[in-house]
């Protein structure tokens, strides 16, 4: 059946998990961005509306990521037609939790559809990296989980590079987001050239810990591991004011494991029940709040289901 008009969801992510920068991220259930994308006789892509991102994301469509995407898809397949873009941002920008991913995945996966699903989810990933390489380069943590769900290894930017990994049964998630843009390109000029041998070894000891704990369902061990990034986070903490204490006062709540979501400045804490999730959000919001920097939190879990189609006609 052929369809002209698609709309999708794509959930927010959060990359890194700690110590796996650029190669581990999980998708999260709740807030995400939505997507309306309908075929045009003319071969632009023109954005009808954008809303949800204070004017501030570029509607000439070279610029923006979700047009940038959906041209890479629509080049590949050789198709004439053109699209008329509708974005609703549900994410905030420059935030830790894949808004430009999200902007990516929603507009590619509503055009896979249009085109009648010629690609699975996960070869859909190419091109969605087409749009997010715009602000952060080649790295899928925060794509291909958003195109997935789950927890995602994605050592590399190939669709064979994309392993799912489990969830353990008690995963729970704390986030707060102050109100503070740290552009992904700063987070990440910022970051050391140069790592020793030493700090190698134990870099890739500790993801390596993380994917066993995952497969073992060890949520202590796995915490213990998040935590043990000496590289990328000691690097960017001077980016987010009261990190320190939003993190001290996570782990004081009960959270396992507290990390920066991506390149920040969104704080993610890793807890074994929902009760204690939702202590360690309000616990890291009153930091952030008493410091006069507005932020909103969220208790919640991980999306196992990755982007979706919601209608189509
Ligand atoms: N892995 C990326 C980073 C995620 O931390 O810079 C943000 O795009």
């Amino acid at each position: 059946m052929a369809f002209s008009i698609a709309e999708a969801f794509a959930p927010a992510t959060v990359a890194n998990l700690g110590v796996g920068f650029d190669i581990l991220g999980l998708a999260l259930q709740g807030m995400g961005d939505r997507a309306i994308v309908e075929f045009q006789d003319a071969p632009e892509i023109i954005f009808s509306e954008i809303r949800g991102d204070d004017g501030k994301l570029p509607r000439d469509p070279a610029l923006n990521i979700a047009a940038v995407s959906a041209r890479a898809l629509l080049d590949h397949v050789g198709e004439a037609r053109g699209l008329s873009i509708r974005l609703f941002k549900g994410l905030p920008l420059s935030s830790g939790l894949g808004s430009s991913a999200a902007s990516a995945v929603v507009s590619v996966i509503a055009l896979n559809k249009l085109l009648g699903e010629p690609f699975t989810r996960a070869q859909l990933l190419p091109f969605c990296l087409e749009g997010e390489a715009l602000v952060s380069g080649y790295h899928a943590d925060n794509v291909a989980p958003c195109l997935l769900g789950g927890i995602i290894l994605v050592a590399g930017t190939t669709v064979n590079a994309i392993q799912p990994l489990p969830l353990p049964d008690q995963f729970h998630l704390a986030l707060v987001t102050p109100d503070i843009a740290v552009p992904t390109d700063s987070a990440r000029k910022i970051l050391p050239k140069h790592v020793t041998l030493k700090t190698m070894i134990h870099q890739t000891g500790a993801v390596a810990k993380l994917v066993d704990a995952l497969h073992r369902g060890d949520l202590a061990a796995l915490s213990q591991a998040i935590e043990g990034d000496r590289v990328v986070e000691p690097a960017r903490a001077c980016l987010m004011p009261m990190h320190r204490e939003a993190r001290a006062a996570a782990k004081q709540a009960g959270a396992a494991a507290v990390f920066i979501g991506g390149a920040g400045p969104t704080l993610c804490a890793v807890c074994e029940s929902a009760v204690i999730a939702e202590m360690a959000a309000s616990a890291m919001q009153a930091q952030y709040l008493a410091a006069n920097i507005p932020c909103m939190s969220q208790a919640t879990g991980v999306d196992q289901c990755g982007a979706v189609v919601l209608n189509a006609y």
